[in-house]
């Protein structure tokens, strides 16, 4: 059980400060959004390279863009240890994934809500992570969509027959109150944004999600 905040929820001027402040938790999440993939934009390349370099925890990035063949690779490069692309923009994603694996990152496909599961699951093997999105993607502090809870028991069920160890992340309004349906689900890391960054203490927030989910 992994907790990874996003930091689209954080103080963007003082982002080193805000990576400190999560210090305790088991990645970073990163938002990389391009303002065509999603309507939002955020940063790319060259401020995720001084992400990974500041941060005390490994990074997580999450890239809501266009032509993650080509761009998701360089993210790998400059040391971003988990890599997730959505497979509504991917090309070839089975080579995508294993250029992110041959570069060292985990390698991880995000499905938005309206996306089934079941036409890519023959990627399973190619890859480290599924990202079940409960939430559409490009803004932080939206409701949760419980409605995407037969989605990870589906990729829940088909990791068990696989038999391999891939990682179930969901992202999207994942807060104390939403957390423990995704547990029941089956999945094992968990993205947080506002409800780590927008309430008290963000170490104090990382701890409470553990206990529910350890429960
Ligand atoms: C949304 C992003 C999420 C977002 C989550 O497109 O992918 O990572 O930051 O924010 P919360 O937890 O506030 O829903
Ligand atoms: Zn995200």
């Amino acid at each position: 059980m992994q907790i990874s905040p996003s930091i689209l929820s954080a103080d963007f001027a003082n982002l080193e400060s805000e990576l400190d402040a999560i210090a305790t938790a088991d990645w970073a999440h990163v938002d990389v959004m391009d303002g065509h993939f999603v309507p939002n934009l955020t940063i790319g390349l060259p401020v995720v390279k001084r992400l990974v370099e500041v941060s005390p925890v490994p990074i997580d990035t999450h890239l809501m863009i266009e032509d993650p063949d080509r761009w998701a690779p360089m993210y790998a490069e400059l040391g971003a240890k988990s890599v997730t692309f959505h497979i509504e923009a991917a090309r070839e994603p089975r080579t995508l994934a294993k250029n992110l694996r041959a570069l060292g990152a985990r390698a991880s496909m995000a499905l938005k809500p309206g996306t089934p599961w079941a036409p890519y699951a023959d990627l399973l093997p190619e890859l480290d992570m599924v990202l079940v999105m409960t939430v559409e993607p490009g803004f932080g502090g939206q409701a949760f969509m419980a409605d995407q809870m037969p989605k990870v028991r589906e990729v829940r069920e088909a990791v068990r027959r696989f038999g391999g160890e891939v990682w179930i992340q969901v992202d999207g309004g994942v807060s104390a109150s939403t957390i423990e349906q995704c547990v029941e689900a089956g999945a094992d890391v968990f993205v947080a944004g506002s409800a780590v960054y927008n309430a008290d203490d963000a170490a104090a927030n990382i701890a409470h999600l553990r206990e529910l989910v350890a429960a």
